[in-house]
């Protein structure tokens, strides 16, 4: 790379995977297979055109140029977002991805960018612009996964008349940024956020051709989940469909933090971890706050 790997600003981080601590990340997310199945899928295949080719040529065999109209205009340009209520396992879910990518492409870079809303004041659309310079160069390389933390700060809705023009600027920037990628230049994209539609651009929501709904986790999550959890502890079946009931609502993270505060407790008191306990937890560690109609059961 020229500029001798100089990061833009707006870079958070730059990731090389496959790396066992993002391998761990995506292991430890519990009870969403399928959604690791789909989007992994998905992005693999954006990445590796191959099977989309043999699928075109094998069913329209006399088509001329629809390989290039399934990438270019209907679909697989290796964009996603992930949408729902904090501590539902977006980052964790994108971060791990870049290593389960890396598994059957050799190398991928992840490549965080985090464009917060008060740095794009007093800032410029040429930071945008560096930061997928620098993507779309490291990609020359090994395939990118560029996730975009906090993806409703990054592209707000511009219909707010309040906001200032340079991050109106900033915005548009980062839309075209975001279009002009396509995996013929081994960039792919993965967008994060609470809200989808309330407070994200509706033309940057556009530009994602799949977006991934984590809602709180059903009952056969939660089940999934806690027996993962609690599998050292010798927690019985019967007594994690207990927990699992007294769970109805909670985010994993909620789920997570309940565990912790019971496995302190017995840690102060020095004895073993019971259901007591952990159903105890429940007591002082309550669901997090919906951010919106992303409901439960
Ligand atoms: N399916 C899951 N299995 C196990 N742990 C999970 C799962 N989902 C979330 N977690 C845990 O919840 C915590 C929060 O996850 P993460 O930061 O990925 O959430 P998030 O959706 O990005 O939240 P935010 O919107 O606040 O950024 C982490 O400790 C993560 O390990
Ligand atoms: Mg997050």
């Amino acid at each position: 790379m020229s500029k001798a790997e100089e990061i833009p600003e707006d870079i958070i981080a730059v990731i090389e995977a496959p790396n066992p601590s993002l391998e761990m990340k995506w292991n430890s997310l519990y009870g969403i297979d399928a959604y690791k199945r789909v989007v992994l899928s998905y992005m693999r295949d954006c990445l590796d055109k191959t099977k989309i080719e043999s699928w075109c040529k094998r069913y329209y065999p006399n088509s001329n140029g629809l390989l290039t109209r399934m990438t270019n205009e209907l679909g697989f340009s290796g964009k996603v977002a992930l949408f729902g209520d904090s501590g539902t396992g977006k980052t964790q879910f994108a971060e791990g991805l870049a290593d389960a990518l890396a598994k059957t492409v050799g190398k991928v870079y992840l490549i965080k960018i985090g464009l917060l809303r008060s740095k794009y004041v007093g800032s410029s659309s040429l930071k945008v612009t560096k930061a997928f310079r620098y993507a779309k160069e490291k990609a020359k390389d090994a395939p990118v996964l560029l996730f975009i933390e906090e993806f409703d700060s990054v592209a707000p809705n511009r219909d707010n008349s309040q906001m200032h023009e340079e991050v109106k600027a900033a915005v548009n920037t980062l839309l075209e940024e975001i279009d002009s990628i396509t995996p013929t230049d081994r960039v792919l994209v993965i967008a994060a956020t609470n809200l989808l539609s309330q407070s994200v651009d509706y033309a940057a929501e556009r530009r994602f051709d799949m977006a991934v709904n984590f809602k709180r986790p059903t009952f056969a999550q939660r089940i999934d989940l806690l027996t993962c959890l609690l599998k050292d502890f010798n927690i019985s079946s019967n007594d994690i469909i207990l927990l699992t009931k007294g769970t109805n609502g909670y985010t994993p993270a909620d789920i997570k933090k309940a565990v912790k505060h019971a496995l302190n407790r017995c840690l102060s008191y020095n004895r073993k971890l019971t259901v007591r306990d952990l159903i105890g937890s429940l007591k002082y560690v309550k669901p997090t706050r919906s951010y919106g109609a992303n409901g439960h059961e």
